[in-house]
């Protein structure tokens, strides 16, 4: 029990602080960002200073076959499910040091605020670290949440490939040797709620002077691929007429795309990643790949929007070949009242300026709002920037939110009625 203590008078700000800024130093980028993508060397190294700290701390770790790791501080009734907290700590190729690594950072500066203040919960608390939430090296992303949660299977997982041509399959094996002390878990292991830190990653906040988003949901997603197929040939003795230019054509179609898709301000539409083949000046490209990620609250006219894509794709009739496939779908989730009231009252009783707010980004959150109550705790990050290498946030903003956090947990931990499934 507390005796009257509150974990969030043992939140530290300068130990959260020095621990982001160290694990920002694995993939550093001479701009101030990170390049630490799933299952690089960068990364495997990351999560032996996370074993580290889960050692300090007195934490049980465990690890299941897509690599999520769970460090573990026991309940007074160890048959209890856990509550957990946590998010990922794989980056985009020129991300910043916030995204995903704070959610991480903050669950540990949680647990060890809990430790410090004395406070025995019922429940098991565990940080969760899920594997490849960005999804920039093998697509599409929310790969360990996704397992976790039963949403995709393992099987459909390994044989993605990054553009070198490497595995999941060949790269797992280098991280899940990364934590040999870590104990084998199954996924679905049950969860009674779950909360992930994160900063907000738009400028909402920071233009209201709130310290703290109660997340009340994530908007949903379409992610797409479209394949223009035409033919290499001499860009100096090959006549017009007889060209099959998958540029040209590709060119048609996102011009058609950008304008049919983004009638609504609401919509986020990003054509993001474009890939040329061969891709050499004097050759007529025979292949253009790109990317699609269209994100609207509506889910109803979310998929409108998609099948407007399939529509547009299918409308090309020139000399080159379309192809338009999806690759992840999701819509809109909403999380629990009785978690958001729950970070709320945290906040009433810290006196941390908040407000409710919906994320436009998408988080492993989604995935564990299938399968336990959940919700989310934003904080500012400057200018709204990420997904950048010059994202950054304040040390104080930080503080804050794991001090909510801190509290929710103590709450949820000592819950033993609502939501829960034993272990
Ligand atoms: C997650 O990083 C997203 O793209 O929303
Ligand atoms: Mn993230
Ligand atoms: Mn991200």
């Amino acid at each position: 029990m507390s005796d009257g203590k509150r974990a969030s008078d043992f939140v530290d700000e300068d130990r959260l602080w020095q621990r982001q800024m160290y694990l920002a130093t694995f993939g550093e980028t001479p701009k101030g960002g990170v390049n630490r993508q799933a299952l690089s060397a960068e990364e495997i190294e990351a999560r032996k200073v996370l074993m580290d700290w889960s050692n300090e701390l007195g934490l049980t770790a465990f690890v299941d076959d897509i690599g999520n790791l769970f460090f573990r501080r026991e309940g007074l009734d160890p048959g209890l499910a856990p509550v957990m907290t946590g998010s990922h700590i794989d980056s985009q190729p020129t991300g910043g040091k916030f995204d995903g690594s704070y959610g991480v950072v903050a669950a540990f500066e949680a647990v060890q605020a809990i430790i410090d203040a004395g406070i025995e919960l019922q429940r098991p608390i565990e940080v969760a670290v899920w594997l490849n939430e960005e999804g920039s090296r093998f697509a599409p992303g929310m790969m360990g949440s996704e397992a976790y949660a039963g949403v995709r299977k393992l099987e459909e997982m390994l044989p993605v490939t990054d553009r070198e041509g490497v595995s999941v399959e060949d790269a797992l094996p280098g991280a899940l040797a990364a934590t040999p002390a870590a104990t084998h878990r199954e996924f679905g292991y049950p969860v009674s709620a779950f909360i992930e830190a994160h900063i907000e990653q738009g400028p909402i906040l920071e233009a209201e002077g709130k310290v703290v988003g109660v997340v009340t949901g994530i908007q949903g997603v379409r992610r797409m691929r479209v394949r223009v197929t035409g033919e290499e040939a001499h860009a100096g003795t090959t006549p017009t007429a007889e060209r099959k230019d998958a540029i040209q054509a590709a060119s048609k179609i996102v011009t058609e795309l950008y304008a049919r898709i983004n009638e609504d301000p609401e919509t986020k539409f990003t054509i993001g990643m474009m890939n040329i083949t061969p891709n050499v000046p004097s050759v007529i490209a025979s292949e253009v790949l790109f990317s699609i990620d269209i994100r609207h609250v509506e889910s109803t006219y979310l998929e409108e929007l998609a099948l407007r894509v399939e529509t547009i794709c299918g409308e090309q009739d020139g000399p080159c070949e379309v192809e338009v496939w999806r690759i992840a779908e999701s819509d809109s989730v909403y999380f629990d009242d009785r978690m958001t009231g729950a970070v709320e009252a945290a906040c009433v009783a810290l006196e941390t300026p908040y407000r409710r707010m919906f994320s436009a980004a998408g988080h492993d959150a989604r995935q564990l709002s299938y399968i336990c109550p959940t919700t989310m705790i934003f904080v500012p990050c400057e200018k709204g920037i990420s997904h950048n290498e010059a994202e950054n946030a304040t040390p104080g903003d930080l503080r804050d939110g794991a001090c909510v956090l801190a509290d929710v947990l103590t709450k949820l931990g000592n819950d033993t009625d609502t939501g829960a499934t034993g272990a």
